[in-house]
């Protein structure tokens, strides 16, 4: 069974309007009528609020789980996020796996024997030289997270992309009842080729294998800081919607040349946003999606400046304002 997506619901608002203007209203169901009788119903079967607004659980919910694991996406989905976002890496064996770094970062991880990993060590535990079974090893969650000290410790590891979707997916049938979308981010850097991680073509080719196995690509969103990446992925498999994640202070028009096409989204650093740059995206017909979101004052003044969602480590706070889905966890 299919529960609604985000992608259905934006398609449905894209008559220009946000639903609830109700002045608009009339004018759009005339046109759309259709489309809205079915999320009306879809609304009411499953007593979900739906807001138009996206918001992204960053590592699934960074703030209250141990990052890019399991609990932290079951989290995001429980506090109602309408896309979890993650980060991935690739093994010596060519598995991929939910992790920020591809080394064992010494502010979370800790050895198989359960031993601290020295900062100026981290690196020499190199996810792109080790086997999975060697990954799994590690105990990513015990050790929590200094700079989140709301975030429960659980004794976990980094987990496979492909284990990360079935358990969304069984919650979402079991629980949730909304299909979120996925914003999977590829780390890759010119850099890192071959050391930390395959070249852009090859990790890419493995990254979409296995979505395609897995996941209708309406429901994939691509981002990379490393437009390499996101290039190759506009050439080969145009399909699948694309963002270019920006942290630097080049205007907009400079960061969009040099990538060479217009994505979907433009997902910039928080503070870099602007009432100007929302407008000038927009027009162009890209959506702005900034990261990461944590204070609730920034939320609500992006919001403000016209963002169409944010991707945040606490899922729980957009869900006051009621910017994400109405679900109630079991
Ligand atoms: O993908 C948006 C955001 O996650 C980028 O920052 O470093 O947390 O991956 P980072
Ligand atoms: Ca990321």
């Amino acid at each position: 069974m299919e529960y609604p997506t985000i992608s259905m619901r934006l398609q449905q608002l894209s008559c220009g309007f946000h639903l609830w203007d109700v002045t608009l209203l009339y004018s759009c169901m005339v046109k759309f009528v259709g489309p809205l009788l079915i999320l009306c119903a879809v609304t009411a079967a499953y007593g979900q609020y739906i807001p138009r607004f996206d918001v992204q659980g960053h590592r699934g919910a960074r703030g209250l789980k141990p990052e890019n694991t399991i609990p932290a996406f079951i989290a995001a989905l429980d506090n109602g996020v309408t896309t979890i976002e993650l980060d991935l890496v690739v093994t010596r064996d060519r598995q991929i796996v939910v992790s920020h770094e591809p080394w064992m970062s010494a502010a979370i991880c800790l050895t198989p024997d359960g031993n601290p990993i020295s900062k100026s060590r981290e690196k020499e535990y190199n996810i792109f030289e080790m086997t999975y079974a060697e990954v799994a090893a590690f105990d990513c969650g015990s050790k929590g997270n200094a700079a989140f000290p709301e975030q429960q410790p659980i004794r976990v590891s980094k987990p496979l992309l492909r284990d990360v979707i079935a358990a969304v997916e069984d919650h979402i049938r079991s629980v949730s009842r909304y299909e979120v979308d996925y914003n999977i981010e590829i780390k890759s850097s010119p850099d890192g080729d071959g050391k930390y991680h395959p070249p852009p073509a090859e990790f890419s080719d493995l990254v979409y294998e296995l979505l395609n196995q897995y996941l209708p690509m309406r429901r994939i969103v691509i981002q990379s800081f490393d437009f390499r990446v996101l290039q190759y992925w506009h050439q080969k498999y145009p399909e699948v919607r694309l963002s270019a994640l920006v942290e630097n202070t080049r205007s907009v028009s400079a960061n969009l040349e040099r990538l060479g096409f217009s994505p979907s989204i433009y997902s910039p650093y928080y503070k870099l946003v602007n009432r100007d740059m929302v407008r000038y995206l927009h027009r162009k017909g890209i959506r702005v999606i900034p990261w990461t979101v944590n204070d609730e004052s920034d939320m609500l003044s992006l919001k403000a400046l016209g963002v169409d969602g944010f991707i945040t480590d606490y899922p729980n706070r957009p869900r006051k304002y009621k910017m994400t889905l109405g679900i109630t966890p079991k």
